[in-house]
């Protein structure tokens, strides 16, 4: 007798999972399934993303569909440079369902209305548009995983995903966000044009005016036991001595470079093997290998490495820095 799971024979959730997600997803957006698995392996490791792309390549669909898929809340706030702490975590009000008896006003009459960080995955806009005081709010619910509103802290829900865009750096008032910010985000990821058949694709489904309507059809795809099969197998991916090694070696290497005035930290070789713990789930193995390292590299350091101002001169871009450590490091066999 075998163990029947919702998710398959043992040992294959997440690939279970990332293909039903992934079928639901391509009702709406065309191309764009790096993403879909790229997202997937920061929910399971329980990290935040960042998305970076021109307008109008479906980052926001993708993520409304993504969530819908896996049966998720979805929020997506707007970030803006008028915006408070407060427009993100919520604020204490008077509670009026009740009369208070005059002098009697306790902390009863006090109810906390949840702002819109209250979800699992959390779409922030532009969030180099805000300046950093409600920056810091995000990245504090991002790390906490709760938030505190007049010293009463409160649990965010599980799962709890940010996925962030963010303008090109050089855009007029704008906030950059400091690097030891960045170095909180998992994956950085890049959204580009689709290919010239995705794109008449894109024309073929159907909308309503401008308005796509195939999100409506999005079925739920998981639930959240799925989604815990799937983070515990990625827990329990092994990885040889060899392998960590190399991570940590690819890691240091960033730091030597010539062309990198801040290298990799050691938060990022934690965030560089989870991710290639996932990446090693998602192509059906239950050990990490140095390839699933080395795919994993580009969008777990590009968003944490500074060049140094004559390298960015010459247009060399993070991705080539970590080329450049990749090839570099002899891999182990
Ligand atoms: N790959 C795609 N598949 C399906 N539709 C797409 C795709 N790329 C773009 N579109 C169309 O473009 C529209 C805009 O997408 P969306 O609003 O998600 O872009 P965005 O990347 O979030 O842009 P912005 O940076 O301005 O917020 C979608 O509603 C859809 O009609
Ligand atoms: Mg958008």
């Amino acid at each position: 007798m075998t163990m029947a799971t919702p998710s398959g024979p043992p040992g294959t959730a997440l690939v279970s999972l990332r293909d039903r997600v992934a079928t639901e997803v391509r009702r709406v957006v065309v191309g764009q399934d790096e993403v879909v698995d790229l997202l997937l392996a920061a929910a399971v490791v329980g990290g935040h993303v960042l998305l970076e792309g021109v307008p109008g390549v479906a980052k926001t669909l993708l993520a409304r569909a993504w969530s819908a898929a896996l049966g998720l809340d979805f929020r997506r706030v707007q970030f803006t440079p008028d915006m408070l702490p407060s427009d993100l975590s919520g604020t204490v009000t008077l509670r009026f369902d009740a009369m208070p008896v005059e002098g009697a006003r306790g902390r009863q009459d006090l109810a906390f209305r949840p702002g819109p960080v209250f979800t699992n995955v959390l779409l922030a806009d532009e969030i180099n548009r805000t300046p950093p005081k409600t920056q810091a709010a995000l990245l504090e619910a991002m790390q906490e995983a709760q938030v505190s509103v007049d010293g009463v802290s409160h649990p965010l829900p599980r799962p709890f995903l940010v996925v962030a865009t963010q303008n090109p750096i050089e855009y007029e008032g704008t906030y950059p966000l400091p690097e030891a910010q960045l170095d909180r985000f998992l994956l950085k990821v890049d959204v580009g044009y689709p290919t010239v058949a995705d794109e008449e694709a894109i024309l073929r489904l159907p909308h309503r005016g401008v308005t796509p309507i195939a999100l409506e059809e999005v079925q739920v795809a998981a639930t959240a036991a799925d989604l815990a099969a799937a983070q515990a197998e990625v827990d329990a991916t092994t990885v040889a001595d060899e392998v960590g090694a190399y991570v940590v070696a690819v890691v240091r290497r960033t730091r030597e470079l010539p062309s990198v005035a801040l290298g990799a930290s050691p938060r990022a070789a934690v965030h560089l093997l989870a991710a290639a713990r996932a990446a090693a789930r998602l192509r059906g193995r239950a050990f990490v290998t140095p390839d699933d390292v080395a795919g994993m590299a580009a969008p777990v350091l590009r968003h944490r490495l500074v060049l140094r101002p004559e390298a960015e001169l010459e247009r060399y871009r993070p991705d080539d820095a970590i080329a450049a450590a990749l090839a570099s490091v002899p891999v182990p066999r």
